[in-house]
């Protein structure tokens, strides 16, 4: 069940969102952090996602499974007066035992259709270039918008070139 969630929901379901990040991190991906993540940095994190979500800058989807969180997505909306138009689609992350039924793609799914409500016809989103996440993206029907050599660092310490994605949406 995929939900967006308040930001009383980040809080009722601190513990999976952090053991869902700890788990996305852990797993070797670039998402912002290099493992291994200390607890504190995950909540630190989740309460500064609260926080956006609360002064109605941030969307944050959910997909529950019991007390579980199995997968997440995060909707960052330009609030510059110019760009109410666009959002950027972060931090998509699924538990690694939830991994390749199909979540990921509904989570983006679900992503576009809040994004179409909330009236953004613009989705950028970025990854690491050869990460799984590319094939998502790509099936999700992004288009490549361009490479940036150096982008992101490694859990080994080497510097990965980033690709960043868009979809214009209707
Ligand atoms: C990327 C991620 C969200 C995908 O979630 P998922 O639920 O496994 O995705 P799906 O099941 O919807 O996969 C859709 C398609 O993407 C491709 N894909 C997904 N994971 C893949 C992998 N590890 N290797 C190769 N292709 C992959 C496949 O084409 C897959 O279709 P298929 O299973 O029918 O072959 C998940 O691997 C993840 O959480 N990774 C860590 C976090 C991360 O990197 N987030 C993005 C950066 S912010």
């Amino acid at each position: 069940m995929i939900r967006r969630l308040t930001a009383d929901g980040v809080m009722e379901n601190i513990n999976g969102l952090c053991t869902l990040l700890s788990d996305s991190v852990d797993s070797g991906v670039s998402i912002g952090f290099l493992p291994p993540l200390d607890p504190i940095e995950a909540l630190a994190y989740w309460d500064s996602v609260r926080l956006a979500v609360h002064d109605g800058s941030r969307i944050l989807l959910a997909a529950l499974n019991g007390g579980e969180v199995s997968g997440s997505v995060q909707l960052d909306l330009c609030m510059w007066a110019d760009g109410r138009h666009r959002a950027e689609v972060m931090k998509l992350m699924v538990l690694r035992t939830a991994r390749r039924k199909g979540l990921g793609t509904a989570l983006m799914a679900a992503a576009e259709e809040t994004a179409l409500a909330e009236g953004r016809s613009l989705l950028m989103v970025d990854t690491c270039k050869g990460d799984p996440t590319e094939a998502v993206y790509r099936g999700a029907g992004y288009q490549v918008a361009g490479e940036i050599p150096g982008y992101a660092r490694c859990a080994d310490g080497e510097l990965r070139s980033g690709v960043l994605f868009y979809k214009l949406i209707e």
